[in-house]
C-alpha cells in the first residue's frame, strides 16, 4: 500500500480528547495504552506489553462476581490472594516468600512505596541504554539525583528492569547476581523488576531471583544490600485496568516497615479475587497456552518485520519469550510514519520517542497472527518510500 492509499484518520469527536492530551506531560510520565478508546476503528492495542491471549476468562468472571460484594471492604491481610500468589511464585518454598510478600495497586504503587522508603540519595538505573521509566519518575518526584548507568558514584537506590522494557534485554540469573554484586554499593537498596520474567517458561523460577533466597539473605547479612523483587501482574494476566502488582521484600522486617506506610486496601475486592483465581489450577491452561504460543507468535512477527525492513536493515530486539518486540527502523521519519499508520488502522503501537528518546524505534506487542496482519498491512510501503 502506498502512503497515499492509507485511510484517513477517523475524525476525533470534539468530546474525545486525543491520547496525547490525556497525559499532563509537564507532570506525568507518558505510558502506552491510552489511545485505544479514541479510535473509532479500533482493532487491537499493540502499544502495551500485555498477554496476546487477552484476559483469562475464569479469573475475569470471578472478578465480575466479586463486584456483588463491593459493599464490603477488601481483606486487610490481602488473603487468600496473597497465599495463592506466593504458591504460584515458589511452589516449594512459598512460606518463605509469603512472609515477605506485599500486594499493590499495580506495581506502580509499590515502586513508589520502596522509592519513598529507601535511604536518601542518588538513584541509578540498570545497564540498559533505556529502561522502563516509572522508577526514574518516582525517584525524580521524590527529589533524588539521577545518575547515568555507568556513573561510579554510589547510588542509594538502584533499579534494574529484567527483562527490560522496552529493549527486551535480559540477564540470566548468574549474570544478574554478578551485576548486582559488582555494581551496587554496600548498605543500599536495589529494586529488580521481574514483571516480564515469568514469560520465560513453566520453569521461570529457575532463572529468577525468586529462587535465590539464600543468596539474597547472604547479600543483606554481609553487605547490607537490600534487594526487593518487583512484579507487575497487569501484563502476564492482561489486567492493566484492574491493577495488580507484588513485591517480595528482602526480609520480614523490611516488609513490615512498608506495610506500616502502605495505604490500606489499595488492592480492591475484584482484583484480589482475580488474583486468587488466576494463580489457581482453574487458569493453568491459560498459562500453558501463554508459554506455548507467545514465542511462536513472536517469531512469526519478527520474521515478517525483518522481511519488511530488510532494505533498511531493521533490527528487532528482545528475548524470544517476550510479549513485545522493540524495532529499530533506522530512520526517524519511517518510525514516525509507522506510528501514524498504525493508529489510523486501529492498531496503535508505542513510539520510542516519549520518555525513551529513541527516535528510530517503535515497540509493538506480540499479538494473534490475524491482528498482526492488520498492523503489517498498515505498514506496507513504509520503507518503499525511501
Ligand atoms: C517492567 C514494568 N514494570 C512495572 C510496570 C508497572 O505496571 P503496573 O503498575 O500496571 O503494574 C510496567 C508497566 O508497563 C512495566 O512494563
Amino acid at each position: 500500500m502506498l502512503a497515499s492509499e492509507v485511510p484517513a484518520a477517523p475524525a476525533t469527536p470534539a468530546s474525545h480528547p486525543s491520547a496525547k492530551t490525556v497525559w499532563d506531560t509537564k507532570t506525568q510520565q507518558y505510558h502506552g495504552g491510552q489511545e485505544w478508546s479514541f479510535l473509532d476503528n479500533f482493532v487491537e492495542d499493540f502499544s502495551v506489553t500485555t498477554n496476546g491471549l487477552g484476559i483469562p476468562q475464569k479469573a475475569l468472571q470471578a472478578a465480575r462476581e466479586a463486584l456483588d460484594v463491593c459493599h464490603h471492604y477488601p481483606a486487610a491481610d490481602q488473603e487468600p490472594a496473597k497465599t495463592h500468589l506466593a504458591k504460584f511464585l515458589h511452589p516449594e518454598s512459598h512460606t518463605g516468600i509469603h512472609s515477605r510478600l506485599l500486594l499493590g495497586n499495580g506495581a506502580s504503587e509499590l515502586i513508589d512505596l520502596v522509592t519513598r522508603a529507601a535511604p536518601e540519595g542518588p538513584w541509578k538505573p540498570g545497564p540498559w541504554p533505556v529502561q522502563y521509566k516509572e522508577y526514574e519518575r518516582s525517584a525524580i518526584a521524590l527529589g533524588r539525583t539521577v545518575l547515568p548507568p555507568n556513573d561510579p558514584t554510589p547510588a542509594s537506590l538502584t533499579c534494574i528492569v529484567n527483562p527490560n522494557n522496552p529493549t527486551g534485554d535480559y540477564m540470566h540469573i548468574e549474570d544478574l547476581k554478578a551485576w548486582i554484586e559488582s555494581t551496587v554499593a554496600d548498605n543500599t537498596v536495589v529494586m529488580v523488576d521481574e514483571s516480564m520474567q515469568p514469560w520465560h517458561s513453566p520453569a521461570f523460577q529457575s532463572d529468577s531471583l525468586i529462587s535465590q533466597s539464600e543468596w539474597l539473605a547472604d547479600l543483606y547479612a554481609t553487605r547490607g544490600i537490600a534487594v526487593y523483587i518487583m512484579h507487575s501482574w497487569t501484563k502476564l494476566w492482561s489486567c492493566t485496568g484492574l491493577r495488580l502488582g507484588s513485591l517480595v521484600c528482602p526480609t520480614v522486617e523490611h516488609c513490615t516497615k512498608l506495610k506500616k506506610v502502605q495505604v490500606p486496601w489499595s488492592v480492591n475486592v475484584p482484583a484480589l479475587k482475580f488474583l486468587e483465581v488466576v494463580t489457581s489450577d482453574a487458569e493453568a491452561d491459560f498459562l500453558a497456552e501463554t508459554w506455548d504460543v507467545t514465542p511462536k507468535w513472536r517469531k512469526s512477527l519478527v520474521d515478517r518485520l525483518l522481511a519488511m525492513g530488510a532494505k533498511q536493515s531493521w533490527e528487532v530486539r528482545g528475548e524470544d519469550f517476550l510479549s513485545w518486540v522493540w524495532i529499530d527502523m533506522r530512520d526517524e521519519k519511517v518510525a514516525a510514519d509507522a506510528i501514524v499508520r498504525a493508529k489510523r488502522a486501529g492498531v496503535p503501537v508505542r513510539s520510542g520517542v516519549p520518555g525513551y528518546g529513541c527516535h528510530t524505534c517503535v515497540r509493538a506487542a506480540v499479538r494473534k497472527p490475524e491482528q498482526v496482519d492488520v498492523l503489517l498491512s498498515a505498514w506496507e510501503g513504509l520503507v518503499d518510500q525511501q
